[in-house]
């Protein structure tokens, strides 16, 4: 019998992952596997919540780059993300999968408001909870969405399914000496100044004492080994 490390986890998706190798937008075929790979696990019980990002379609930091004030920009990057969930969420019940789209910024008509009891009732009825919309605020991030409401719905991880397959001491493109890491701790994180999220989101997983697990998304299977808890990916934990 196989069995599950988590019970409830978050999975954060970022919108450049739904590109797969298009230049803009969402490639049906990623969006497809990332659907097959998350039915796997929820089909084994797990207890899962999705952010999605946005940056395949939008990016507010862009946006201000060419003039726009970054508020603007932000709220268009809000908007972006309610794409790809939609996307998502009609992947996903494809399979015949039950999913509740939650959106921080209201829009009724195509999404639930964001309602953190509401969220954890249906979680706890074995429904997928895609969070849109990020925080709902400008200057916060889709990894900032990601760890605010892991924590608020009592995630016990983070798993940020990425195109590379763990954190490196330095870039492994450009250094061949590069070693990647099983597990590492906040502190360290800090002190040799690894990228792994935003400050904001960073902080927000080590103040609540949040692991974060970054992990290659793009190979079949590789969510299922980290929810049953393989040493695959970089486990980041809470300082020892
Ligand atoms: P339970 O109360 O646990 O049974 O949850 P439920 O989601 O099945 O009940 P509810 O009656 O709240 O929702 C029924 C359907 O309406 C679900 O598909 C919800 O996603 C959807 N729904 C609920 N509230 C809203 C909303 O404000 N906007 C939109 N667009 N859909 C909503």
């Amino acid at each position: 019998m196989e069995s599950l490390k988590y019970k409830r986890v978050l999975l954060k998706i970022s919108g450049e992952a739904l590109m797969g190798e298009k230049n803009f937008g969402i490639d049906n075929n990623r969006l497809a596997s990332y659907a097959m790979q998350i039915k796997e696990v929820v089909d084994m019980g797990l207890e899962l919540a999705i952010v999605v990002g946005g940056g395949n379609i939008f990016r507010g930091i862009q946006a201000e780059e060419g003039g726009m004030e970054r508020t603007q920009g932000d709220y268009m990057g809000m908007l972006a993300t309610m794409i790809n969930c939609m996307a998502l969420q009609a992947a996903l019940e494809k399979l015949e999968l039950h999913t509740r789209l939650q959106s921080a910024i209201e829009m009724k008509t195509i999404a639930e408001p964001f309602i953190r009891r509401k969220a954890m009732r249906h979680l706890e009825k074995g429904r997928i909870v895609i969070f849109g919309s990020g925080t709902g605020n400008p200057f916060f991030t889709t990894d900032t969405a990601a760890s605010l409401r892991a924590i608020e719905i009592e995630a016990q991880v983070i798993l940020k399914g990425t195109k590379v397959d763990g954190i490196y001491s330095s870039d492994p493109v450009k250094n061949s000496d590069a070693v990647k890491y099983d597990t590492i701790n906040y502190r360290e994180v800090l002190q040799k100044d690894l990228k792994v999220m935003d400050m904001t989101a960073f902080t927000l997983c080590n103040e609540n004492n949040l692991p974060i697990i970054v992990f290659d998304m793009n190979t079949p299977g590789n969510l299922k080994k980290v929810v049953m808890g393989e040493t695959i990916g970089t486990l980041v934990e809470a300082n020892a």
